[in-house]
């Protein structure tokens, strides 16, 4: 199979996770005789600094032309007192919303020999397992462009969704849930907010198409509440933008690391971009330190959605597994009797798993 990959490494710990993710791609390119070919673009920080935008045309360009776009993470301290048009942050929000990203999938799974590194008791997040079905081009953080203004005095920031976008995320969460164990949990605030009202019609309208599927809607204070004292509740969650953004590295408390959450932004095609759910990590970048395990899941992701290769990312989930098993890890994990390692060791233990095992 050839495939052309566009990496979009960004700031902080994000080039040094994407070398990770590029590393594993090239062994299992190679086990499984794939062309892969990478192309390296800007977008965040540096591309400020290098090109005065945070997502340069170019990228966006390259990233409409491959077949899928992998992300390391984008912003820091140098650029956090920039205006908003010249904020890093603006670089990704423009890549998601240029390439239609509106689904972005954020599986979390406890890795059995991870339970004791979550703070949380190990009898409450054993088998938990679910996915949160975050929308990802509306809500809060888009709104409606000319509403949104901030004079000194007064400040706006507008919560807006069209019907269709809340269809296409709420099929795209019936759909996985069709696929797992069918019950889905539709998150909102429809107590106060027009938005969830709308959120919550949409969802009962649809839940006919999917009768195998369990409806259950949950306010949002509620479910971040549950999400740690009974996450085995959840199977499939969908929600706003913002919710969904809060909820995950919420989430991410379940297996142990932040710096374990991969996350696919997919648009109603096979097309993504695939991204950890964590930050660009200033107060760990250039220590070698960072968890590769997100990214590096999130390449598995791409495998399977994008290029529908099970067999490979389930090759790249079992390595990390493996890897987990015998107790390696990185900084940010506690693990009992564990091996700490770099990130690079940890990337070359995954790669040894690959190459043996393929
Ligand atoms: P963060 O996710 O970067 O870091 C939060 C904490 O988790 C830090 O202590 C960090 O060291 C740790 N951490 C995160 N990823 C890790 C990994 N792979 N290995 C080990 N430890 C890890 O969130 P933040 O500190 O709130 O934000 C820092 C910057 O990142 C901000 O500029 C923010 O806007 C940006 N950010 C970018 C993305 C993205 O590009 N997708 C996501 C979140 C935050
Ligand atoms: C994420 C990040 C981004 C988001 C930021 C950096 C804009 O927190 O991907 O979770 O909020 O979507
Ligand atoms: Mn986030």
């Amino acid at each position: 199979m050839n495939k052309k990959i566009v990496l979009l490494p960004g700031d902080g710990i994000g080039p040094e996770v994407i070398q990770s993710a590029q590393a594993v791609l090239e062994a299992i390119s190679e086990e499984f005789k794939h062309t892969f070919t990478f192309e390296t673009h800007s977008i965040g920080g540096n591309a400020i600094d290098e090109y005065d935008t945070p997502l340069p045309d170019e990228t966006t360009k390259a990233c409409h032309q491959a077949d899928a776009v992998l992300l390391g993470a984008v912003g820091g301290p140098k650029w956090d007192q920039n205006p908003s048009h010249l904020r890093p942050e603006k670089g990704l929000l423009g890549i998601r919303k240029a390439l239609d990203l509106f689904a972005n999938l954020r599986p979390i799974q406890g890795f059995d020999n991870l339970l004791h590194a979550s703070p949380l008791k190990e009898e409450v997040v054993k088998g938990s397992d679910l996915l949160i079905v975050r929308e990802l081009t509306g809500g809060l953080y888009f709104g409606t462009p000319s509403e949104r203004r901030n004079n000194g005095q007064s400040v706006v920031d507008t919560l807006a969704y069209d019907r269709s976008e809340i269809e296409r995320i709420v099929e795209k969460a019936f759909e996985s849930a069709q696929i797992r164990r069918k019950h889905l949990t539709s998150v909102d605030k429809a107590n106060v907010l027009e938005s969830s009202k709308l959120w919550r019609e949409v969802v009962e309208e649809k839940k006919a198409n999917y009768p195998e599927v369990t409806v259950e809607h949950m306010l949002v204070d509620n479910a971040a509440m549950k999400l740690i004292t009974d996450p085995k509740h959840f199977d499939v969650i969908v929600t706003e933008n913002m919710f969904g953004d809060i909820l995950s590295d919420e989430a991410s408390v379940l297996t142990g690391s932040l710096g374990m959450l991969p996350s696919a932004s997919m648009r109603s095609d096979d097309f993504g971009l695939y991204e950890p759910v964590h930050g660009s990590a200033p107060d760990i970048a250039g220590l070698g330190i960072a968890n590769p395990l997100a990214m590096i899941l999130s390449t598995a992701l791409m495998l399977r959605h994008s290029f529908h290769l099970e067999n490979e990312a389930v090759l790249v989930e079992k390595a990390v597994e493996d890897v987990l098993d015998r107790k390696f890890h990185t900084a940010d994990l506690s693990v009992i009797n564990g091996q700490k390692v770099g990130t690079e060791k940890m990337t070359n233990l995954v790669v040894d798993y690959i190459k043996k095992n393929a």
